[in-house]
């Protein structure tokens, strides 16, 4: 290639990397996109194309090389260029007004004070380092004065830009090199999809947004990091070889990175008065449960950074920054009892019964205790008077005793399963106890229950009522059928779930279903001889069978209930594969090529084929006519480069069934309405967001609008 040639494909890399970074931008900072996905992957796959044929002109920064190289054995130690503190709490107006006359007393008479009040993002804080406007490294809090370099993953966070042009960081009044402090936070979104993934691969799932935050941004394999979807909100500019700040006060700080291109939270404040302070608190925490992302308070700074270094340091933290925290969403209640659940894995899972309360609008009447080891630690007893606590999107917990009972009955854990008797096993290592007979009835209703549902093979009518019918167990109860849904938190704190024991007895019949597969072999006089079960209900749900043998491979492999698989993955694996022979027959060096698996997934998929009884079970499958074939993604375009925000509880669709239709048809869903936002699709107790769409004049749909834009 001449000299010329090569300068003119470098222009035309620059010109393309420049092209999507301005389009990352839009879409994860500003959340206002101009592209469609579509788009934006044409264009991206443009650059990959254009690198994969002249790959010595790849730069690290390109918008391709996010997920790039590992850290082989674990994270360096990096010392902060000043140590990351933390703050002092105030849980009321008291303590704040107490901290305003700290503040004030410690100024001169004649200084003017302004307050920047920002939310307190519920994630983990985060170093980076920029050097020439190129992200050089990301460091960890650690414990304060060293953290660790998780540089590798942070450039998997969309939201972080790899590189700022000069020119921007000189009009935005910054230089080429500085730090920037910020929260790292898991959307509760990407965390429920998480846990989904982790509940749907067998794993213990992550009690809350912040620690799965905190889980990710240190796991070894870049590709999972990419995978989760972490965000981040920059509230420090800071000078990075002194880490003092760069601008004179906080609030020019904010706009300064907010211009350069970093995101930043646009609900902030600069006021004159801690009452204003106080009005900005009690506006912020009602938006708690509408904002996409738990935050625990607000943090409360002195504007200017002059007055911030005569104000100094306590001990552990700035005496000119204080964090109002949130009450918890909490409640004491009874323990009534406890039951032990056996999940689709085998795991025992001990849920409390309750006297039913009220916290934060919703009744509770379940909680659970995770393990044994909880219980011991908690050392509750049944009659005690316990803590319940909630967190914005997590099923409840007993936190602790508040009062012991006067005569408590002990909580034994029991040693066989609640429902087959098999002894139960407690692995090494592990805090669960697993019921591992294989073909426990308990795990089999999981299991049935998981295939059914609509994120996955979609089988309307195969919930509750009917797979425990199908397993020959007995109804005791009149149990409202949840339609295969998600088990949500909403699902443990209503009342409704009381009726487990019923549906986690041991068979009273002989089962009719022992596999997966024998869902394919049901016939319709067998489901007619069930209780309840007339002709048109046996014949829909045997219709709704026969459809499901259509289901693309992805859903497959996700029904399957393969260790680590959750949909992004199982979707990954059917694409590169194609169909699931040769999936079947791949060696663990042939899984490691597909696109973001790493050797863990890799292991976990060799190792579920490796078994002869799930090989025998997917070829059962095929014989009774399941094609899975791996899915051509069909895409309307009537959606097209049209945004849509979903509030509040629709009547039949769930939120992730009405984000795929939508994006399906080719229209993008975003968390937060502004003007740019097509329209706004509200179900019930929609709130904020509602709101926020009328005043702005966006378009309002209900469930039955958005399906009937669908079908035109
Ligand atoms: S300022 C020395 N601003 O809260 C100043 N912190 O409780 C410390 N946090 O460690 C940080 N949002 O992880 C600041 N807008 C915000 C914040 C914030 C969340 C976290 C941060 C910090 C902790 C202190």
């Amino acid at each position: 290639m001449s000299h010329g040639e090569q300068s003119q494909i470098e222009h035309q890399l620059e010109q393309l990397r420049e092209e999507l970074r301005h389009h990352e931008q839009l879409y994860y900072v500003e959340d206002a996109p101009v592209l469609t996905d579509a788009q934006y992957d044409a264009m991206m796959n443009r650059l990959k194309d254009l690198e994969a044929e002249h790959p010595t002109l790849v730069t690290p920064d390109s918008p391709t090389q996010r997920v790039g190289g590992k850290p082989a054995e674990g994270f360096t130690k990096v010392a902060h260029s000043r140590p990351m503190l933390s703050l002092d709490n105030a849980y009321n107006d008291e303590d704040l007004r107490a901290w305003d006359i700290r503040v004030r007393s410690g100024l001169p008479s004649t200084d003017h004070v302004r307050y920047v009040c920002e939310l307190k993002l519920d994630g983990l804080s985060l170093a980076l380092q920029y050097s020439a406007g190129h992200l050089q490294r990301g460091v960890t809090r650690g414990d304060g004065s060293i953290g660790e370099d998780v540089t590798s993953n942070v450039r998997t966070i969309k939201s972080i830009p790899l590189s700022l042009s000069v020119a921007r960081l000189k009009s935005a009044g910054l230089p080429p090199d500085f730090e920037i402090r910020g929260e790292c936070v898991m959307p509760q979104a990407a965390f429920r999809r998480m846990n989904a993934d982790y509940e749907a691969a067998g794993r213990p799932t992550k009690a809350n947004p912040r620690n799965a935050a905190a889980g990710t941004i240190r796991t070894l394999e870049p590709n999972i990091v990419a995978q989760r979807r972490l965000d981040f909100y920059a509230y420090f500019l800071l000078d990075s070889r002194t880490g003092d700040m760069l601008l004179p006060t906080q609030s020019a700080a904010l706009e300064a990175l907010g211009k350069a291109g970093l995101r930043i939270n646009p609900r902030v404040a600069t006021v004159e008065t801690i009452d204003e302070v106080i009005a900005f608190i009690n506006a912020a925490e009602p938006l708690r449960d509408s904002l996409g992302f738990e935050i625990d308070g607000i943090v409360i700074k002195v504007d200017r950074v002059t007055q911030q270094q005569r104000l100094g340091f306590t001990g552990k933290a700035p005496r000119w920054a204080i964090a109002y925290k949130f009450a918890a969403r909490a409640g004491i209640t009874r323990l009534n009892g406890v039951l032990f659940q056996v999940g689709r894995t085998g795991k025992v899972t001990p849920v409390a019964s309750l006297d039913p309360v009220s916290i934060g609008g919703t009744t509770v009447s379940r909680a659970t205790l995770h393990n044994a080891d909880e219980i011991a630690r908690l050392g509750v007893r049944i009659g005690d008077s316990v803590s319940v606590e909630r967190g914005g999107d997590v099923i409840p917990k007993i936190t602790g005793v508040v009062t012991p009972a006067e005569h408590p009955t002990e909580i034994v854990f029991p040693s066989a399963c609640p429902v087959c008797l098999a002894a139960l096993v407690r692995e090494e290592g592990e805090v669960d106890w697993r019921c591992v007979n294989a073909s426990c009835p308990a795990r089999l209703r999981q299991e049935l229950l998981h295939f059914g549902r609509r994120s996955v093979m979609n089988i309307e009518g195969l919930g509750k009522v009917m797979v425990a019918q199908l397993l020959g167990q007995s109804i005791l109860t009149t149990e409202a059928d949840d339609d295969a849904e998600e088990a949500t938190a909403e699902e443990v704190t209503s009342e409704e779930a009381t009726s487990e024991e019923a549906t986690e007895s041991a068979p009273v019949r002989e089962p009719l279903v022992r596999s997966i597969a024998d869902v394919y072999r049901l016939r319709k006089e067998q489901l007619v001889a069930f209780d309840r079960i007339g002709d048109k209900t046996a014949q829909a749900l045997l219709d709704e069978i026969a459809r499901s043998k259509e289901a693309p491979l992805q859903r497959v492999l996700l029904g399957l209930g393969i260790r680590h698989v959750g949909e992004r993955t199982a979707g990954m694996l059917a694409a590169h594969f194609g169909a699931v022979q040769p999936l079947m027959a791949a060696t663990q060096e042939e899984l490691v090529r597909v696109n973001e698996i790493g050797p863990i997934v890799a292991e976990a998929v060799f190792d579920f084929f490796a078994r002869p009884q799930n090989k025998a079970l997917v070829e059962d499958l095929l014989s009774l006519g399941l094609t899975m074939k791996a899915e051509k993604r069909v895409t309307t375009t009537t959606f097209e480069g049209l945004t849509f925000v979903l509030t509040g509880t629709l009547p039949t669709l769930t939120r992730d069934v009405a984000k795929e239709k939508i994006e399906a048809a080719g229209g993008r869903v975003s968390g937060t309405v502004s003007k740019k936002t097509d329209y706004v699709v509200a179900g019930e107790e929609a709130g904020s967001k509602l709101e926020k769409a009328q005043s702005l004049g966006v378009k309002i749909l209900d469930e039955a609008g958005l399906l009937s834009l669908l079908t035109p």
